[in-house]
């Protein structure tokens, strides 16, 4: 072969490889040009190489450097390329999956608790301090527990205040009728008939009556029931715990007061009341004109009820008392209208 000829092969080769090098989008096409040029087996380069032997003995060492020379250029130059193609692809995905760290985070969806929720908690870690412990009674009741226990019997004319939704169901093994309960004070019996004295309960829950709804009135809604039995228990103690109740919810220097009441479970019966928290006393709207808001009905527990629960009468007195939580609720937060606590409006809710 002519060396000459040869010579401007291998020029040529080493040009159109470098062409092809350069033109060369990703890693597979440079693999191609790569087994095309430099190929063990039928490489343009290799085929070059393998006809050396046929040239005259003294153009060999010139031919031989050249065609090294071409191999090591276009190794360098597809190192160089896949080098630059490999950082290419690298920036590329670093702009696809760009993220910016100094960016805020996005904010959590934090809920919030229900006002009555956090009402009834508030009330529980009140009394709490003064030992007095949550017991949950249950929302059907039965007639025995809800009235007769409590002083009620069937044909007592406080039935009518009391009036409910009776519930089909098989009659309890006593025979007695189920319902939804009027007032948590059926949970009194069921402390005193499990729990020996000292008792300090504290019984939150909902209770449903026959009620024509309206801002004051529903008819589900929430109450706080405390029940205190031992030896010895006068009404001064329960004056001493309420007045504690009150400075704490209402503020220290609230004025208060016992009103004669009457309830057939207590006796005696008082309406517990706090100077009206809009006016201060001085009479308006909100109170009626009274200077006064009563939050709830107590008294000392009557010896029948006493008796009801299992518990000597002669040996042991007790007092109780009963807040509507939803009242309590509205008055600390100067809400008018209790029917927004039931209505799951966001609008409402998300203000707490
Ligand atoms: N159960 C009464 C009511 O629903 C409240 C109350 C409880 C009164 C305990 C006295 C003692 O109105």
């Amino acid at each position: 072969m002519d060396p000459t000829a040869l010579e401007t092969e291998l020029h040529a080769l080493g040009a159109r490889a470098r062409a092809a090098l350069a033109a060369a989008a990703d890693a597979p096409a440079l693999d191609a040009v790569e087994a095309e040029v430099l190929g063990r087996k039928s490489g343009a380069l290799t085929v070059i190489l393998r006809g050396m032997g046929a040239l005259p003995a003294e153009a060999r060492p010139r031919i031989g450097a050249l065609a090294n020379d071409v191999r090591s250029s276009l190794e360098a130059a597809l190192a160089a390329r896949r080098a630059s193609l490999e950082a290419g692809a690298l920036e590329a995905r670093l702009a696809a999956e760009r993220l910016d760290p100094t960016l805020p985070g996005r904010p959590l969806a934090r809920g919030s608790l229900h006002p009555l929720v956090e009402t009834n908690r508030e009330i529980a870690r009140i009394f709490g301090q003064f030992g007095f412990v949550v017991f949950e009674g249950p929302e059907v009741e039965t007639d025995e527990l809800n009235f007769e226990a409590l002083n009620i019997p069937p044909d007592h004319p406080a039935r009518d205040l009391w009036d409910t939704l009776y519930v089909d169901a098989p009659a309890t093994t006593d025979g007695g009728r189920l319902l939804l309960r009027t007032h948590t004070s059926p949970s009194q019996i069921r402390v005193m008939r499990s729990t020996p004295p000292p008792i300090r309960a504290l019984m939150p829950g909902r209770c449903f009556r026959h009620e024509a709804v309206d801002a004051s009135h529903g008819f589900e809604f929430f109450q706080v029931e405390g029940l205190m039995v031992d030896e010895g228990t006068t009404m001064a103690h329960l004056r001493g715990l309420l007045d504690a109740f009150a400075h704490a919810m209402f503020g220290p220097a609230k004025r208060t007061r016992f009103r004669p009441g009457y309830y057939p479970f207590t006796e005696p019966s008082v309406a517990f009341d706090v100077a009206c928290l809009i006016c201060g006393g001085s009479g308006c709207p909100a109170c009626g004109r009274s200077g006064w808001m009563t939050i709830l009905g107590a008294g000392m527990v009557h010896p029948v009820v006493l008796r009801n629960g299992g518990l000597d009468p002669e040996r042991y007195q007790g007092f109780a008392f009963g807040m509507g939580t939803d009242r309590i609720a509205l008055l600390r937060h100067g809400i008018t209208d209790l029917r927004v606590f039931l209505e799951d409006d966001l609008r409402f809710l998300e203000q707490f």
